[in-house]
């Protein structure tokens, strides 16, 4: 169906009640809900849904490069390419049995080719869980026919919906190391408890748990982030200065945000040809009586 500015997007609907929507500009989720119809991403209400402009918010897809840590601009293209549906995906064996889901594609533009001169197709499904859980797998392959090698970076850019940044807390980070791209990228080890926000903050996470947990107090609901093939762990607010500085994004938007990303940045992944990476992608939402405490 047309979205905004006539944007092709895909709406995923589960018979049990949640839905998903999908922007083909970007292979970008825009909108997952659970079976009560409560948005649980956040998306900017300044968001520019115009080529060759990012979405501000939802799930934009880092790749092949994440922020600035090479030579393509910001986050790399995937996030303001168009990507096809893939009709015909090799079959994809995952834990979770769905039958709510699109398959999209990205390969190689001429543009792309120049600036990263590589062969590679990109696969995305998008699915919808048994308990309105949002399942994201990327499946990168080298197709390069000359024998050549590639590397990258990745992140799942996610801006998750909370109500209040001040009563938001973050679980499973506690006491590891990460570099804080506020301080040159340098190495800080993670002292105190649960994380919790009253300034800005952007930290690449190393070597994360395969469980992250998102607790956000005001709305009584825990986001679980589940991932798999995704070591690193992105936190991001802008905070107010920053906030304002965005055009795309509403000066007082910070507090009802927070970014936390599956990523693969410390070591980058690398590919021969004919092999494949995958990174996987779990979030669920369940109200935070149920787990309290672990
Ligand atoms: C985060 C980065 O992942 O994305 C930040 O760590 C960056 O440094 C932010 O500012 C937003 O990036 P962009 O390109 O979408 O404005």
């Amino acid at each position: 169906v047309k979205g905004i500015n006539g944007l092709d997007k895909v709406v995923l609907r589960d018979p049990r009640g949640s839905s998903a929507e999908v922007y083909l500009y970007g292979a970008h989720v825009t909108s997952w809900k659970n079976d009560h119809g409560e948005e649980l991403l956040f998306v900017s209400n300044k968001a520019i849904f115009k080529p060759p402009k990012p979405i501000r918010g939802g799930i934009p897809i880092c790749f092949p490069q994440f922020s600035n840590l090479g030579p393509l601009d910001g986050h790399g293209f995937a996030r303001i390419r168009f990507w096809s549906i893939d009709n015909n995906p090799p079959p994809l064996q995952t834990n979770t049995s769905s039958k709510t889901f699109v398959d999209l594609i990205l390969k190689p533009s001429e543009e792309d080719a120049r600036v990263w001169p590589h062969s590679y197709e990109y696969r995305l499904r998008v699915a919808l869980g048994p308990a309105g859980e949002l399942l994201l797998t990327s499946r990168v392959r080298n197709t390069n026919a000359d024998g050549k090698p590639f590397s990258f970076t990745f992140a799942y850019h996610t801006y998750f919906s909370v109500s209040d940044i001040s009563e938001v807390r973050v679980e499973g980070l506690e006491t590891l190391d990460y570099l804080d791209n506020l301080q040159h990228r340098e190495r800080f080890t993670e002292q105190g408890d649960a994380l919790t926000f009253e300034s800005e903050v952007d930290k690449i996470y190393l070597s994360t748990p395969t469980k992250i947990a998102i607790l956000d107090h005001e709305k009584k609901r825990t986001f679980v982030v589940r991932k798999e093939g995704l070591p690193d762990a992105v936190v991001w607010n802008p905070w107010d200065k920053k906030a304002k500085a965005m055009a795309d994004f509403g000066d007082e938007e910070y507090k009802f945000m927070l970014c936390v990303e599956g990523a693969a940045i410390e070591k980058p992944i690398a590919l021969k040809p004919g092999e494949e990476w995958r990174g996987r992608l779990e979030l669920s939402a369940v109200p935070s009586s149920y787990c309290s405490g672990q």
